[in-house]
This record gives C-alpha cells, structure tokens and sequence, in this order.
C-alpha cells in the first residue's frame, strides 16, 4: 500500500488533519488501535477557541456546531462565597468561546471522513513508524490477522499521550518537560439542566470544583479529589453533596441534582515533548504536549497544531515548498508553551495543594483578589481563554 500521509490515531487531531487534507486532495491513511465505537465513546472536556470553531468550519464539518453550540461571552470564579463574572468579550473586543462536546467534535470529524470514502483501519496492532529519518518512510502495523506496510511521503503523529509515535523519536532526540499535580479531576456527566447559564470555576477550601455544561439540558461537574480516589469512592449523592459545598450558596441554590450517566477521575498534568518533528515524522496533539484541563486547552492545542502542520503540507504539496514543516516544530511549540503557562496557572490559582503553607495561600488569595479587581489582570486570563492569536 501507498498514501501520501499516514496519520497515526483517529483522534481529534488525527480526523482533523485528515478532513483538511482530504479538502486539498492529499490522500491519507488512518490507523487507530481502538474501535470505533470506544473513540467515540470518550468523554472530554467541551469549550472551542474560535479559532478551533473556524477550522471545523473549514474542514466542512461545522453543520452540527453552529446548530448546537453554546457561544459563551463570559466565565465566572468564585470564592468567598462569591461569584465573579469575567465578561470575556468586554475584555477581548467581542472575542468568545462555544460550549461544544469533544465528543461530538470527533463523531462529526469521524462521520464526514466515512462520508467522503477516506480509509480508516481501527483495531490496528503493532504500529510502528520507520524510515522517517530518510526519504522512505512507512509504517508497519497488524490488522485483520495479517501484517501490513504502508509507504507514504510522511507520517503525522497524532496518536495521544499514550501512543507510539512519540517513543519513534531516535534515542536522544527528544526533551520532556512534566509537572504532575497532587490531584485529580472527579467528572459526573448528568442529564439535568446546568446550575449557571456559563461556566463556574470555584476555588474552595475543600478543593476546585467546576460547572460546565454540554446543553441546555445536560451538565458536566468536577470536583478536585485525591490522586488515589477511585470512582467507586464516589456514590452520587456524595458527589452531589460535594460539588454543592464548594460553591457559592446562589449557584448551590441552582444545582439540579440526578443520576449520572458518566463518572470518571483523571490525572493532571503538564507535559511537553520537544521537538514536534523528527524527519518525515510530526507529532500533533497529546502526543507531543498534556495540559490540565483547567484552562480547557487540550482540544484547541490539538487544532492549532493540526492548522499548521496541514498549512505546512498544503505549501508543500501545492508549491514544493519545505519553509512551513522546516518551522512547524518551533511554530507549534511557541503556541504550545504558552497554552502550558496558562493551563499551570489556572490551576494553581483555583486548587488546593496539600503541600501549601499559610504564605501560599495567602498568595493566592490574593492572586484572586487582584485578578477580579483588576481590569488588566482580568483582561490577561479573558484573552488566553477565548484563545491567543494563532
Ligand atoms: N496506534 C494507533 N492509534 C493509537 C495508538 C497506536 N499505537 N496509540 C493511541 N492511538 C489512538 C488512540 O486510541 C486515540 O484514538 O490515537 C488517538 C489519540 O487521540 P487523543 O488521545 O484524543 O489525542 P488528540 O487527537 O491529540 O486529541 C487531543 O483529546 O485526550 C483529549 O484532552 C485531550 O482534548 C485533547 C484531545
Ligand atoms: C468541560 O465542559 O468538560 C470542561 C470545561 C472547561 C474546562 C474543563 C472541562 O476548563
């Protein structure tokens, strides 16, 4: 088999690179080593920079997100018992964000590749990128009880934390940066109307807790747990009694309360694999940087990588040009830090760390205070959360 790019993980990022490059006629390859249904099954976080919002559009599967998603023009923090709304398009010259499942982003992505006939192989096995350090690359991978190749002119990365095209890298080329957080996200997925019509993130003594939403009529809580909680630590009447605890008694008032449908506990943590680029191979996505979801970052770093490295095979491909994957790497990593900055610093404002003395809090008590009060600091959080300039 040939392809002009193999794309490694039918991910957000892997779908999205492949739909855009479908629109400019390179052909690609997809392998997941999961099944479809399980890709689809996965439930992440849900708020779109406006630049993730255009490139859906542009990969022509925004249909769904204009009729369903939820523009958001503000966010609130609370502490003290006290709810502070950040209007983000005051601060950002009528800049907002959409309230947009993950989810429902990858099933839109996944259903118009199957609509466009593109090649997906799921349940892959074996993956492994080769000859990427020449000008042979390819890609090996069991399917169907038979081993396959694939010869393409690149290979794009995009296959999570978790996947193999970041261990590819030759021995000694790749530098990680990881900061690992002494706690966890409880997440409860709930058919029940959200308690603020736009997200509330809450510091509490207790721990964070955050309100979000996936409609109208079916809301996403988290509260801040140990990292050695497990779910079945958490009945829903404690996760409801929790949650309630930590905000503000007007958004407690608001709390609607009923069964979940969906409860997990995940990690936190920044991390960062430099560079994006190794020859013929690119990394795009979670597999080349992490962040806590604090600052809802995960999925629009995945696109504005998958914006350049398409760009960069768009220039290639149309007018033999090298300049745009020569820069990838450094273009990616220079958007990628600073989504990593400000990940780490909601998340240092807004949780509990067990290891904070008296000064540490008072620190960040008064990181709080400032930041409500003060236009300037406000306006620096509004305009990393609707998204920097890409
Ligand atoms: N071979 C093939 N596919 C693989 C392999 C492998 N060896 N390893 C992992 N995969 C697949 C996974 O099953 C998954 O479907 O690669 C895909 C990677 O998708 P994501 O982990 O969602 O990463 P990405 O597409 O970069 O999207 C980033 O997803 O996890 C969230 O918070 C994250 O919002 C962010 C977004
Ligand atoms: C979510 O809706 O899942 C969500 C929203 C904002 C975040 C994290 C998660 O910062």
């Amino acid at each position: 088999m040939r392809t002009q790019v193999v794309i490694i993980g039918s991910g957000p990022a892997g779908l999205l690179l492949g739909q855009l490059l479908a629109g400019i006629g390179v052909d690609t390859i997809i392998l997941e080593r999961s099944t479809r249904d399980h890709v689809l099954a996965r439930v992440r976080a849900g708020v779109l920079e406006q630049g993730t919002v255009d490139l859906l559009e542009q990969a022509g599967v925004a249909r769904r997100l204009r009729a369903e998603g939820l523009p958001h023009h503000g966010i609130s923090l609370a502490f003290d018992n006290r709810l502070h709304r950040l209007d983000l398009s005051a601060l950002t010259d009528g800049k907002h964000v959409t309230v947009y499942g993950q989810t429902e982003v990858t099933r839109d992505l996944m259903e118009a590749r199957e609509a466009g006939g593109l090649a997906t192989c799921f349940e892959v096995t074996n993956v492994a990128p080769a000859g990427f350090d020449g000008s042979s690359p390819f890609v090996s991978f069991d399917h169907g009880g038979a081993s396959h190749r694939i010869d393409c002119d690149y290979i794009a990365g995009c296959d999570g934390f978790h996947g193999v095209s970041r261990q590819a890298a030759p021995a000694g080329a790749l530098k990680t940066y990881e900061r690992r957080y002494p706690f966890g996200w409880l997440g409860v997925l709930a058919e029940v109307p959200p308690a603020d019509a736009e997200l509330v993130y809450a510091n509490h003594a207790r721990g964070f807790a955050l309100c979000s939403m996936r409609s109208p009529t079916r809301s996403r809580y988290y509260v801040q747990c140990p990292i050695d909680d497990r779910v079945e630590d958490w009945s829903d009447q404690r996760f409801w009694d929790e949650l309630r605890r930590r905000l503000p008694e007007t958004v407690t008032d608001a709390v609607t309360t009923g069964p979940s449908f969906e409860k997990s506990i995940a990690p936190l943590r920044s991390f960062v694999a430099e560079p994006m680029r190794f020859g013929k191979l690119f990394l795009a996505g979670d597999a080349a940087h992490i962040v806590p979801p604090t600052g809802a970052k995960g999925l629009n770093l995945a696109a504005s990588d998958v914006r350049y490295l398409f760009e960069a095979f768009r220039d290639h491909y149309a007018e033999g040009s090298s300049a745009g994957l020569d820069a990838y790497s450094q273009r990616a990593l220079s958007r990628v830090w600073k989504a990593v900055r400000f990940s780490w610093w909601m998340t240092t404002m807004l949780h509990r760390f067990p290891d904070t003395d008296d000064f540490g809090q008072r620190i960040q008590e008064a990181e709080l205070d400032y930041l409500v009060h003060s236009r300037a600091a406000s306006a620096a959080l509004a305009e990393n959360y609707v998204g920097l300039p890409v």
